[in-house]
C-alpha cells in the first residue's frame, strides 16, 4: 500500500531512508533545513559521499514520489508517518544529546495530521520514545537504523532485519509494513527493547573489533599471523568473517558514540557494563599501537620527522571523518612533534576543518610522500593498492611503511626497498 511519509533530516540516515522508502513505492517528502544541503538536493545533487544514493534520489524525484522541503512542519502536512532522522551527538560526559530530537518534535507537533505515527530512526537513549510521545501527542514507534555509511543504499534496500518497537503494537506493525517488500524478518517489540537492540548491535560490533584488534596485538607478541587466525575463526559459522579485519581501531559517527552512551545508560540504571568499558580501552590501545609502530619505524623519535599519511576518513567509501581513528592518530603524531603530510581522496588541500589544523594536505598519494621519513596507511582506500611503490620510495628520505589496515602486499612493498610493518603479522 502506498503511504505518505515525511522524513526529517537529510543526513547519513535520512537521505538513504527517504530514497529507499520512495523506491518501495511510497510518497516521500524529505525535510532538510540546512540551506546548502537543501540547495544540493533540489538541483539533483547529494550532499554526502554514498554509493548509488544520487541515482536512487533522482529516480524517486523523476517518478514523482520524492520531493524536498526546507521546513519540517511543512513536510509533515498530510503525512501518515513521520520519520525522525536527526543527529544525536555525544555530550562531553558520553551521554546522547537529544536537543535536535526535542526541537524537531516540538516543531512538527502542531502540524501533525490526526492518526499520524512518529517513527524514531535516530539512535536515542532507552525511554526517548516516551518523551517524543509526550511532546508530539502522537504514537511513537522506534525503528532503529542499522545501515553502514558507504553501503547505506544496499543496507537499506536489503536489511538483515527490521525492528519496530512501540507500546501500541498496531502502530509498530504498520511501520513494519512500510518495509514489507524487503522480505526481511520483522521484530515487533516494545519501545525500550527496540532502542536497546540498536545499542546492543553497535556495542557487539565494537567489542568484536576490539577483540580482533587485541588479538592482533597478541599475534605480534607470540609471532602468529592474525590473518590466518581470522581465517580459522571465521569459518566457524558461529563466529563468521564479518567485522574481523584488524585495523587502527573503530571509529565513525556511531560505534564510539553509541558504546559511550550505552555505558552511561547502564550506569544510570545501576549496572556496570565493565565488558563494554574494556572494549573502549582496547580501542584506544589499537590506535596507540599504530602511533608506536610509526615511532619505532623512525627509530624511537617523532620530533622533527615527517610522516606521510594515506587516508583520513574513518573507513573507505565515505567522506566522514567523525571520530576517525586516522585523524586521532594524526593528532597524536603532531602532538609528539612530527610534521604530517596527508592525502585522502575525499579531502581537498584547501580544507580548513578544525580536525586538520597543522596537517599539510596534499593533492595525491605521491605528493604526500615528498620528503617524508615514513608513510602510514590509515584508511583502506582501494586506489592505494595500485600505486607505483618504486616512485613512492624515490620521493621519500627513508623507506618505512606502516600499514594499519593490512591493505598492501608486503612482498611488493619490500621489493620497492621499504621496511613493512602491518597489523598482527610477523
Ligand atoms: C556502524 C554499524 O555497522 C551500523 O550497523 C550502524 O547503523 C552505524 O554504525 P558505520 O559507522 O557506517 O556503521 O561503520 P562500520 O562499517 O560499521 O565501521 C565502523 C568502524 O569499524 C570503522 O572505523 C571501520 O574501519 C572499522 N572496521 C569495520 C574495522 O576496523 N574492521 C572491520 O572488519 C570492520
Amino acid at each position: 500500500m502506498t503511504e505518505t511519509i515525511a522524513v526529517i533530516g537529510g543526513g547519513y540516515v535520512g537521505l538513504p531512508t527517504a530514497a529507499v522508502l520512495a523506491r518501495f513505492g511510497h510518497r516521500v517528502v524529505l525535510a532538510e533545513r540546512d540551506e546548502e544541503r537543501y540547495g544540493a538536493l533540489v538541483t539533483g545533487g547529494v550532499p554526502i559521499v554514498e554509493e548509488g544514493l544520487r541515482e536512487l534520489l533522482q529516480e524517486g524525484v523523476r517518478a514523482g514520489r520524492l520531493s524536498f522541503s526546507k521546513h519540517a512542519a511543512e513536510a509533515v502536512g498530510g503525512a501518515g508517518f513521520v520519520f525522525l532522522c536527526v543527529a544525536t551527538p555525544e555530550r562531553p560526559d558520553g551521554s546522547a544529546d537529544l536537543s535536535f530530537v526535542e526541537s524537531v518534535a516540538g516543531e512538527i507537533a502542531p502540524a501533525l495530521v490526526p492518526g499520524a505515527i512518529v517513527v524514531n530512526k535516530s539512535t536515542v537513549p532507552v525511554g526517548t520514545a516516551l518523551l517524543v510521545e509526550r511532546i508530539t501527542g502522537a504514537p511513537v514507534v522506534s525503528n532503529p537504523e542499522f545501515l553502514r555509511e558507504g553501503t547505506a543504499v544496499r543496507d537499506s534496500l536489503h536489511p538483515d532485519r527490521v525492528v519496530v518497537g512501540a507500546d501500541d503494537r498496531r502502530a509498530a506493525r504498520r511501520v513494519g509494513e512500510l518495509f514489507s517488500s524487503t522480505g526481511a524478518p520483522l521484530i515487533v517489540t516494545d519501545t525500550v527493547t527496540a532502542e536497546t537492540i540498536k545499542y546492543a548491535s553497535n556495542a557487539f560490533l565494537a567489542t568484536k573489533l576490539s577483540f580482533v584488534n587485541a588479538l592482533a596485538g597478541l599475534c605480534e607478541s607470540v609471532g602468529a599471523d592474525v590473518r590466518d587466525v581470522v581465517l580459522g575463526l571465521g569459518y566457524d559459522h558461529r563466529i563468521g568473517f564479518e567485522f574481523l579485519r584488524p585495523g587502527p581501531g573503530w571509529g565513525g559517527s556511531c560505534l564510539p558514540k553509541d558504546t559511550s552512551a550505552l555505558i552511561r545508560i547502564a550506569e544510570e540504571a545501576g549496572y556496570d557494563f565493565a565488558l563494554l568499558r574494556a572494549s573502549i580501552v582496547a580501542n584506544d590501545e589499537a590506535q596507540e599501537r599504530v602511533v608506536a609502530k610509526v615511532t619505532e619505524a623512525l627509530g624511537g623519535e617523532l620530533h622533527g620527522r615527517t610522516v606521510a599519511v594515506w587516508g583520513l576518513t574513518f573507513k573507505a567509501a565515505t567522506d566522514d571523518r567523525r571520530r576517525s581513528p586516522a585523524v586521532a592518530i594524526v593528532r597524536q603524531l603532531l602532538d609528539r612533534g612530527a610534521s604530517v603530510r596527508a592525502f585522502d581522496p575525499t579531502v581537498s588541500p584547501g580544507d580548513e576543518s578544525d580536525d586538520l589544523v597543522g596537517v599539510t594536505l596534499c593533492d595525491d598519494a605521491y605528493d604526500a610522500c615528498r620528503g617524508a621519513d615514513a608513510v602510514a596507511v590509515l584508511t583502506e582506500w582501494d586506489e592505494l593498492r595500485g600505486l607505483d611503490f618504486e616512485k613512492v620510495a624515490d620521493l621519500m628520505t627513508s623507506r618505512e611503511l606502516v600499514d594499519a589496515r593490512n591493505l598492501l602486499d608486503p612482498a611488493a612493498i619490500r621489493r620497492a626497498g621499504f621496511s613493512y610493518r602491518g597489523i598482527g603479522r610477523p
